[in-house]
C-alpha cells in the first residue's frame, strides 16, 4: 500500500515535472554548425550552441562536436557528442565499435546520403537510389544537456516501425502517443507498454516496396522514445535521453532482411549455440530436492517425451547464496550422481547463477571483499540490497578484479572432479534486480521483513525409489561429501576502460530533472542506486542498462574456463544491444494467460529478427499463475518452434511438466517429435545468422516484404525461410486465420498444395494436439529420417528429404553439420540441394564424414497429396537422382 502511495505521487511529481519543462524547450535555439569540414568519406563539424542557455534538465553543452562517416556502401554512421568529451560514451569494451576499412570504402557510392542545415543546425539522410527520406530533424531543435539530450525526425504517416526492445507489446509498434522506455528492471508479469528487461534502441522502418532501413542509436542512459502525431498531425519519433550522446548508426537495407543483417555488421554476430541446446529443457523454480529433479527426469522418460536438458532454479543454493548448495535438499553426492546419470543417458543440466552475492560469512563473499570487487557508495561504504538470499552485495563488473573473482567462483562450484559439473548456464536478476524498494537504507530489516531469504521446504527421506537410478537415490542413503573449497585462480581476458568520457560531473544521479516513465518509478528503484560509481569511474546511472550484458558476457568467459574448447550455452534475462554475440536469452517472467502465448511470438520474433539474440525463447506453459491443460498443449506445439523450447513454472504453481495431462503429453511427443526431425533444418540456418547475421526465424514481412498484408502480422512467423507457422492462438478455438502470402504453399502432414493470395484462410478442426504448419513452394528441407529420445540419438539418424516445388516448379535447400559442441570446427559437412525437372542433386563441401545417408525423398504436391521415393544416396560426395 505504502508503495503504491509513492508511486503515485513520484508519477504525479513527474508529471507536473515534464509538462513545466516541456513548456520551457521552447525557448532552446538549438546549435550552429560551424568549421564544417567535407571530406570523401564523411564530414565533421563544430556545434555552437545558439542565444543563451535555456538549462531545462541541467546544464545546456556549448560546444558539440559532429562526425559522419559513409562506413560502407550501406552504413553511416553519425555522431554528435561534447567537444571536451567528458560525457558518457559506451565502453568499447562492453559494445565493441565495428571495423571500418577505408581503402574499401569508395568502391561504389554509399546508399544513405547525409545532409544537412547549418542554423539552427539539424540533419537529415535520404536514400541515393530513390531519394527517400529516411531521417529528418529538422522538425525540433537539437537538445544536448548535461542530464537530456533531445532529438526528433519526421516519419511517414502511418509508419511500420518495429524494435526499440524490449517490451511485450505488438510486434510493429504504436504510432500514437507511444512511448518506449528503455531502462532495464526486473519486470515481473512482462506488463505491456513498459520497460522490461533489456535495452535495445533499434528500430526497422518498413516502408513496403520503398524499402526498409533501421536506426540504431548506440546509447545506454535511461530513455524515453515517443513516437506520435505532433499538433498539425504530422508524424514523429522524438529520443528523449537521460544521458549520454546521440551515437547513430543508419542502416539502408533496403530488405528487412538486410537491415538485421547490417545490424549483425554493428552488434556483432550471434553467438553459436551447442546443438543438443536446441533440445527440450524442463526447469520449475520450487522443486523441493534433488529427488525430485530427479522424478522429474524420470517421469518424462516412462512418458515417453524427450528430455534434453533438467534444470534447476535457486531452489538448490543454500537460503539462496549463490555458489552455495543446501546440503539437505541437494546434497553434493546426490547433485554428481543425478548429473552423472543425466551425462550417461546424453541428457544435460543447468542450474541457475544470479549477480546478488548474499552479505553473509559465505566464501563467495569473503573472497569478493579480499578482492574488493563488490559496488560501494561514493563515501566508500559497501552497497547492499535485498534479493533472495537477503542483504546482498553486487559485483561491480568494471572492477579489474572481477573477472578472476567470477572465474575462479565459477571454476571451484562448478568443477567437474568436485563440484556441480553444470553444462549451460542460467543467469537471472541482472538488471540488476533488488527487491529493496529505494533508497533501501536497511537491507537487513528490509530481508526480515519480506522472509528474505524464504523458509525452504523441510527435508524429507528419499520417497521412494527411482528405477533405474543410481544407488543414492535408493530410500536410506546418506549424503556424503561436499564441495572442496581451495582457492584457485582464474585468468579474466577482460579489458577495462580508463580515462575519457566518464560522464560529466556534479550530476543528480538519483532523481535527474527529466523523468522518463520507468514502470518501476524513480532510476534506483529495485535496482541498484544509480548514484554508484564503478571501479573504473563510471557511473551506474550511465551504465545501468550493461549490468546485465556484462554479467552475462563474463559468466560466458566463465563457462569456457571451464570448458575451453566447447560453445557455451548462456541464458540471460537481462541483455544490451550486442548481447547475442555471447549470450542467449529467455524472455523471463510472463504468465500462463492467452495474452502472454500471444505475446511471446513477437517477443520471439524481435529478438531473433531485429535484435540479433536468435538463441530465445519464453517460459512455455507460462511462469506465474496456475496454467491449463489446453493452454499448455497449445505452448506446448508453440514452444517447439521457438528456437530455445523450455518449460518454466512458478513457485506454488500447479505442476506443468509436459506428462501432468495425457492430452499435453501426447502434443508433446508430437511436437518434440517434428522439432527434432527439423533440428538439422534449423541448425542449419542458425548456423547461417552466426556467419552472416541472416535472420532464420521470420516476421512475415522479412519474407513477402512487398506485401503490405503482411507488415502487422505477429501470430504466425517463418520457422527458417521454408516454414510457415500459423499456430491456434484463442481459449477454446480449434481454427484459426492464418495470412498466406501471395504464394505456393503445402501442408507439413498432407503435402497438399495450398495456393496463397496474399488472404487469410480459416483452417479449421486444429486439435489441441496439433499444430498449422506449411511449406513455402521452392524450399527443401533435410530432415532425419526419424525422431529419437536425445539430440545425441538424433544425430545418429539417416536423412529425408523433403521438396516443395514453387511456382516455377524448382526448389533449393540447405544442410550445414559438424560435431555439434566445438568452437572450432575442422570438418564440416555443407550441402546445397536443388530441385529442377524432376531431379535433386546435389554438391557442397564434405570435410566431415558423418557416415550418414538420404533415404528417401518426398516430393509435395504429386499425386494429390505427396510421393515418397525411396533412394540411397550418401551424403559424403555430390550425388543426385531422377524422380521420374
Ligand atoms: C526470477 C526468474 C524466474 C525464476 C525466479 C526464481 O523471477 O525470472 O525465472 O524462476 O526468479 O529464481
Amino acid at each position: 500500500m505504502m508503495v503504491t502511495t509513492a508511486l503515485l505521487l513520484w508519477s504525479l511529481l513527474a508529471l507536473v515535472h515534464s509538462v513545466s519543462s516541456s513548456l520551457s524547450l521552447d525557448n532552446c535555439l538549438g546549435y550552429r554548425a560551424v568549421n564544417v569540414e567535407e571530406r570523401p568519406g564523411g564530414l565533421s563539424a563544430d556545434l555552437m550552441l545558439v542565444g543563451q542557455p535555456c538549462n531545462t534538465y541541467g546544464r545546456d553543452i556549448e560546444n558539440l562536436r559532429l562526425e559522419v562517416e559513409y562506413e560502407t556502401e550501406t552504413r553511416l554512421h553519425v555522431i554528435i557528442y561534447d567537444a571536451d568529451e567528458n560525457v558518457y560514451q559506451v565502453p568499447d569494451s562492453v559494445f565493441p565499435r565495428p571495423t571500418v576499412h577505408h581503402q574499401r570504402r569508395n568502391e561504389n557510392a554509399p546508399e544513405l546520403k547525409f545532409s544537412y542545415e547549418d542554423s539552427p543546425f539539424s540533419f537529415a539522410v535520404s536514400r541515393l537510389s530513390n531519394g527517400e527520406p529516411i531521417f529528418n530533424s529538422s522538425g525540433s531543435n537539437l537538445i544536448f544537456q548535461c542530464q537530456y539530450v533531445n532529438l526528433r525526425t519526421s516519419l511517414p504517416q502511418n509508419p511500420n516501425l518495429y524494435g526499440i526492445g524490449e517490451h511485450s507489446d505488438p510486434l510493429r509498434l504504436k504510432t500514437t502517443g507511444y512511448t518506449r522506455t528503455l531502462w532495464n528492471r526486473d519486470a515481473y508479469t512482462i506488463p505491456a507498454g513498459t520497460n522490461l528487461y533489456g535495452a535495445h534502441p533499434l528500430y526497422f522502418d518498413h516502408r513496403g516496396e520503398t524499402g526498409t532501413h533501421g536506426v540504431f542509436l548506440l546509447n545506454s542512459n535511461g530513455m524515453d522514445v515517443h513516437i506520435d502525431q505532433a499538433g498539425d498531425g504530422t508524424q514523429f519519433l522524438e529520443y528523449n535521453l537521460l544521458g549520454g550522446v546521440l551515437d547513430f548508426y543508419f542502416l539502408a537495407g533496403p530488405t528487412p532482411k538486410e537491415v538485421s543483417m547490417q545490424y549483425a555488421e554493428v552488434a556483432g554476430l550471434p553467438a553459436m549455440v551447442p546443438y543438443w541446446g536446441f533440445g527440450f529443457h524442463q526447469c520449475r523454480y520450487g522443486y523441493r530436492d534433488i529427488f525430485e529433479v530427479a522424478a522429474v527426469v524420470s517421469n518424462y522418460s516412462h512418458a515417453n517425451i524427450p528430455l534434453e536438458t533438467m534444470w534447476t532454479d535457486i531452489d538448490y543454493m543454500d537460503q539462496r547464496k549463490v555458489f552455495t548448495l543446501d546440503e539437505r535438499r541437494f546434497p553434493l553426492q546426490k547433485v554428481r550422481a543425478l548429473v552423472d546419470f543425466l551425462h550417461q543417458r546424453d541428457q544435460r543440466y543447468i542450474v541457475m547463477v544470479d549477480p546478488a552475492v548474499a552479505h553473509s560469512d559465505n566464501t563467495a563473499f569473503t573472497r569478493g571483499m579480499e578482492k574488493d570487487v563488490f559496488m560501494r557508495r561514493q563515501d566508500g561504504s559497501l552497497y547492499e540490497g535485498a534479493v533472495w538470499p537477503g542483504p546482498t552485495v553486487f559485483p561491480d563488473w568494471f572492477h579489474p578484479s572481477t573477472p578472476d573473482y567470477w572465474i575462479n567462483e565459477f571454476a571451484l562450484f562448478f568443477d567437474a572432479e568436485n563440484g556441480v559439473d553444470i553444462d549451460a548456464l542460467w543467469i537471472d536478476m541482472n538488471e540488476a534486480a533488488n527487491f529493496c524498494d529505494w533508497p533501501c537504507s536497511d537491507p537487513v530489516a528490509f530481508a526480515k521483513a519480506n522472509n528474505l531469504p524464504p523458509d525452504p521446504p523441510s527435508a524429507r527421506p528419499n520417497p521412494s525409489s527411482l528405477p533405474g537410478f543410481p544407488e543414492v537415490f535408493q530410500p536410506g542413503n546418506r549424503n556424503k561429501r561436499r564441495i572442496k573449497q581451495s582457492p584457485r585462480q582464474g585468468q579474466g581476458k577482460y579489458k577495462y576502460e580508463d580515462g575519457k568520457k566518464l560522464g560529466i560531473q556534479g550530476r543528480d544521479l538519483i532523481d535527474p530533472p527529466y523523468t522518463i516513465a520507468n514502470a518501476a518509478g524513480s532510476l534506483s528503484n529495485k535496482t541498484i542506486n544509480t548514484d554508484l560509481i564503478h571501479a573504473n569511474g563510471l557511473a551506474e546511472y550511465d551504465t545501468h542498462n550493461l549490468y546485465g550484458t556484462m554479467m552475462s558476457s563474463l559468466s560466458r568467459e566463465a563457462m569456457l574456463h571451464r570448458r575451453p574448447e566447447k560453445r557455451p550455452l548462456v541464458i540471460t534475462r537481462s541483455t544490451f544491444a550486442g548481447a547475442g554475440a555471447r549470450v542467449a536469452h529467455w524472455l523471463g517472467d510472463n504468465a500462463s494467460t492467452w495474452e502472454k502465448y500471444r505475446t511471446s511470438i513477437a517477443q520471439m520474433l524481435a529478438f531473433a529478427s531485429i535484435f540479433q539474440i536468435p538463441m530465445v525463447g519464453s517460459d512455455v506453459c507460462g511462469f506465474t499463475s496456475n496454467t491449463t491443460e489446453q493452454l499448455c498443449s497449445r505452448w506446448a506445439m508453440l514452444g517447439a518452434f521457438n528456437p530455445f523450447y523450455r518449460n518454466h513454472n512458478e513457485y506454488g504453481m500447479i505442476s506443468q511438466e509436459f506428462y501432468q495431462w495425457e492430452s499435453v503429453a501426447e502434443a508433446a511427443r508430437k511436437a518434440i517429435e517434428i522439432r527434432y526431425q527439423l533440428l538439422d533444418y534449423m541448425y542449419t540456418a542458425f548456423y547461417r545468422q552466426t556467419r552472416t547475421g541472416e535472420p532464420w526465424l521470420l516476421p512475415l514481412f522479412f519474407v513477402y516484404p512487398d506485401e503490405p498484408g503482411t507488415f502487422g502480422i505477429d501470430l504466425q512467423f517463418f520457422y527458417g525461410g521454408a516454414l510457415l507457422v500459423s499456430p491456434v492462438t484463442e481459449d477454446g478455438s480449434t481454427s484459426v486465420d492464418a495470412y498466406f502470402p501471395d504464394d505456393l504453399f503445402y501442408d507439413w502432414y498432407t503435402g497438399l498444395p495450398v495456393r496463397g493470395r496474399g488472404e487469410v484462410i480459416r483452417l479449421s478442426d486444429i486439435s489441441y494436439t496439433d499444430i498449422p504448419l506449411h511449406v513455402r513452394g521452392g524450399s527443401i528441407i533435410p530432415v532425419r529420417a526419424q525422431s529419437a529420445n536425445t539430440t545425441t540419438e538424433l544425430r545418429k539418424r539417416d536423412f529425408r528429404l523433403i521438396i516443395a516445388p514453387g511456382l516455377d516448379g524448382r526448389a533449393v535447400g540447405e544442410l550445414y553439420l559438424d560435431d555439434g559442441e566445438s568452437l572450432h570446427q575442422p570438418a564440416t559437412l555443407e550441402v546445397t540441394f536443388r530441385y529442377e525437372n524432376s531431379r535433386v542433386s546435389f554438391d557442397g563441401v564434405f570435410t566431415l564424414q558423418t557416415g550418414l545417408r538420404i533415404e528417401s525423398v518426398t516430393v509435395f504436391g504429386r499425386g494429390g497429396g505427396q510421393e515418397v521415393v525411396a533412394v540411397d544416396l550418401p551424403l559424403s560426395k555430390p550425388g543426385g537422382v531422377d524422380l521420374g
